[in-house]
């Protein structure tokens, strides 16, 4: 189920500013589609009375995916006496949501396309960043309704895709800034022509593009602040990245207003995300993650 894709440096040569513009959205332009199951999975998340049938039909044709999802339903981390041998009973056993769990964040080779191999540890706190904020994400549209919980979640996975990209080219001298104020390309704008690219949904796009920004996400704003407040609170649990270049993104004010939230529910958040993470990587480990 994953996918190698060639990473968006460019191949030689020095770059400059506008080179490197140039060369990442081409670069963008280049990168192959997104796995077809992800995708799908991805709508499916979008309807609340997703059938297990339909959820069957989309991973019997990711071996991978169908494997990892026997092994975490046969294993301890179910309970269940007798090994589970059949997809269809263990969607059933695991649920829709944990399915979608298990499949969008297993796609780390996927999400980090990006990245050298060298670097590793960048790599692993990306991964574990963009997982802390799709679990706390899921959690505040819980809470504050409006927003599929499903939906905050796939969003919440690729919030940061553009952090990969842009990662490669800020030079590590010049002025940190979240929205450069020349016309290179925030992390934000680049996720979101890769998501563009990818055909990914509008609401994923848009809360890419916006979620350092919510109030200017228009129609989206409700998804684009859930995603923005729980990147502050994987910050709080000491779960953020912040990659070279880049200034500590502050709590944009009003939305927590807007969400109808305090500062204790999202202190409650920032409580509950270490043990939630927990769970998700034992989950992906016993899967074979
Ligand atoms: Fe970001
Ligand atoms: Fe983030």
């Amino acid at each position: 189920m994953s996918q190698k894709t060639q990473p968006l440096r460019p191949a030689s040569g020095p770059v400059t500013a506008e080179s490197s513009q140039d060369a990442i959205l081409q670069r963008i332009g280049e990168l192959p589609p997104a796995p077809v199951v992800v995708v799908k999975l991805i709508t499916l998340a979008e309807d609340p009375r997703v059938m297990i049938n339909r959820l069957v039909e989309v991973v019997r044709y990711d071996q991978a995916l169908t494997a990892r999802l026997l092994r975490l339903c046969s294993s301890s981390f179910m309970g269940l006496r007798e090994p589970v041998e059949d997809l269809r009973e263990a969607i059933w056993y695991l649920g829709t949501t944990t399915v979608r769990k298990v499949a969008l964040l297993s796609q780390r080779t996927y999400l980090l396309h990006a990245v050298p191999e060298a670097e590793r540890e960048l790599q692993k706190s990306l991964w574990e960043h963009a997982a802390a904020v799709a679990l706390a994400s899921q959690r505040l549209a819980e809470k504050v309704g409006g927003v599929a919980p499903g939906a905050a979640f796939t969003a919440g996975v690729f919030h940061d895709l553009g952090m990969f990209a842009l990662h490669e080219y800020v030079d590590e001298d010049s002025e940190p800034s979240l929205e450069p104020a020349d016309d290179s390309l925030s992390h934000a704008e680049i996720g979101a022509r890769i998501a563009q690219h990818w055909d990914l949904p509008g609401y994923v796009v848009q809360a890419i593009r916006y979620h350092h920004a919510p109030s200017l996400a228009g129609e989206f704003r409700r998804i684009a602040s859930v995603i923005h407040v729980a990147d502050i609170v994987a910050r709080r649990a000491g779960l953020g990245v912040l990659p070279v270049g880049e200034i500590e993104p502050a709590l944009e004010s009003g939305t927590l207003d807007a969400l109808s939230l305090a500062q204790g529910d999202v202190q409650e958040l920032v409580l509950a995300l270490p043990g939630d993470l927990l769970v998700a990587k034992k989950m992906l480990s016993l899967s074979g993650g």
